[in-house]
């Protein structure tokens, strides 16, 4: 079962910091997780709310600072006073951090539900700078997003996020036309009507996010491609 870093170590580390993608690096965890939006500037940077608030020194929309503003706040202190200093990363910086590892990424730009100003393919350019395209997988609980980078490059690794039961025929075809890596399902879908169907279709699918080994368990009989969660080091032990 492929481990996934959801936003980095982010049980033990200040969630979408270099830190904590770093130390998923040094544990050799397979795939980090971390969630993309748009500075003012358009400059991809790695943060998972709208807002500044819960995570950083900062207030407001991420969407109304430039790349200058968001580098100045403090991103690790909110978790802990152990980890002030740590900054918003920009996508590059991560890029840069996995090109030499044997760690992949998913790269998940959030809902569109303002101006997104083309980070399907801001985000997409950066990554073929860095020749990463076969190691990334795209993913989004937003099916624009999807077609977009989908239009953009047709052997992109691309992930469907669902949180809520869909017309099953409808994410089944959406699966087949779009040529997706997998279905990405929050665990409270787990044994529903919808996830029933895909099982029996064998499709991969990906469950969000695994915090307890009770969660895990659970899935045993559901043949799970593989897990997001915030304690990928826990896993990857009782796992090997
Ligand atoms: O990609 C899995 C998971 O990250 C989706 O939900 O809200 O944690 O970004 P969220
Ligand atoms: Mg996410």
């Amino acid at each position: 079962m492929l481990i996934i870093a959801h936003r980095g170590l982010s049980g033990d580390y200040p969630e979408n910091t270099i830190l904590s993608f770093r130390k998923a690096v040094e544990f050799e965890i397979p795939m980090i997780e971390l969630d993309i939006t748009l500075s003012s500037d358009l400059v991809p940077v790695v943060i998972h709310d709208d807002s500044l608030d819960r995570t950083t020194s900062g207030s407001g929309l991420v969407r109304e600072k430039e790349i200058s503003e968001l580098k100045s706040l403090d991103a690790g202190v909110w978790f802990h006073k152990d980890f002030i200093g740590e900054r918003i990363p920009t996508l590059d910086e991560v890029l840069t951090l996995i090109k030499d590892s044997e760690t992949d990424l998913n790269i998940e730009i959030k809902s569109g539900d303002y101006d997104l100003r083309e980070i399907e393919r801001i985000a997409l350019s950066l990554v073929e700078k860095y020749a990463l395209v076969d190691r990334v997988v795209f993913s989004s609980f937003d099916k624009e997003i999807l077609v977009k980078l989908r239009k953009l490059s047709p052997k992109l690794n691309l992930a469907y996020l669902i949180e809520n039961e869909v017309d099953s025929i409808e994410l089944i075809k959406f699966y087949e036309d779009f040529g997706l890596s997998s279905i990405n399902i929050s665990k409270e879908l787990v044994g529903t009507e919808l996830h029933k169907k895909i099982y029996d279709l064998n499709l991969p699918v990906l469950v969000y996010t695994i915090n307890h080994f009770e969660e895990y368990y659970e899935l045993q009989k559901w043949n799970i491609k593989g897990i997001f969660t915030n304690y990928a080091t826990y896993f990857q032990e009782i796992i090997s």
